[in-house]
């Protein structure tokens, strides 16, 4: 167990129309939205982001948006910007989740320009990195985390690196109903924080949180971990119960 503030994220992706984000929104507040002893926080959709954000008013529970563009504005349909994120009334912005990076080809520059723009804007970036199936088999998964770190925080002064979180997320483990063992996950979030800890003053106490297939059966033992300080969850957030769980996980001490 690290002796970081535990933080419980869930990222809804394009799932839930609007009343049912409201009613897993209203859920979690009920259930887990005074727990101020861990961070939580929600990434809805768009669509339905203003709505789960008045859901949660008063409830220690974050909200923030899956991505957002580098430049302040602009002819670039469909997207938004950071500054358009933090007006929409949103603290928190994921860069580079491996879905944006396969699908929409987001390269490890453009997340490198999305974290210093959300930065610029008071935004807590939270990078994501992670490492494919046939990367891992090559042996090349530091390579590619630290390669990957590297681009994200490139831009990000010393005294900013406090404001950004780590999400360690192997691409193979999301969405697949296979998790990383936690000496697999604990392995890469010990290289991680070593590696933060050389890049500024106080790296080490940056958030790292594991992403992939979390669940209420397997949160704890991932969080019994000495580097792993949370968990960013997509298919078990979407579940009220399965989510309060989580964020509840009992770290039995
Ligand atoms: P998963 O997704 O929990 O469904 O594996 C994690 C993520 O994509 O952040």
């Amino acid at each position: 167990m690290s002796t970081r503030k535990p933080c419980l994220a869930g990222n809804w992706k394009m799932y839930k129309n609007r009343a049912d984000a409201v009613a897993l929104g209203t859920g979690l507040h009920d259930r887990v939205g005074d727990q101020t002893d861990r961070d939580v926080a929600v990434f809805p959709p768009l669509t339905a982001f203003a709505d789960v954000r008045d859901a949660l008013e008063g409830s220690i529970i974050e909200v923030g948006i899956q991505c957002g563009r580098p430049e302040a504005e602009g002819a670039f349909t469909g997207a938004v910007s950071m500054g358009q994120i933090v007006d929409a009334g949103a603290t928190l912005v994921l860069c580079g989740h491996s879905e944006r990076r396969q699908i929409f080809g987001e390269t490890d520059e453009e997340v490198g320009s999305q974290v210093v723009a959300a930065l610029a804007v008071g935004l807590r970036p939270y990078l994501c990195v992670g490492e494919t199936i046939d990367e891992r088999q090559a042996e090349k998964t530091w390579e590619v985390v630290e390669r990957q770190l590297t681009a994200g925080l490139a831009g990000v002064s010393d005294e900013d690196m406090a404001r950004c979180v780590v999400a360690y997320e192997p691409v193979w483990a999301i969405g697949t109903g296979l998790t990383a063992t936690p000496e697999q996950a604990q392995d890469v979030h010990a290289s991680i924080r070593a590696w933060l800890a050389k890049r500024a003053p106080g790296g080490e106490n940056l958030q790292v949180l594991y992403g992939g297939s979390v669940k209420p059966a397997n949160v704890a033992e991932l969080m019994a971990s000495e580097d792993i300080d949370g968990a960013l969850v997509g298919g078990a957030s979407l579940d009220v119960e399965s989510f309060s769980a989580i964020v509840r996980f009992d770290s039995g001490e």
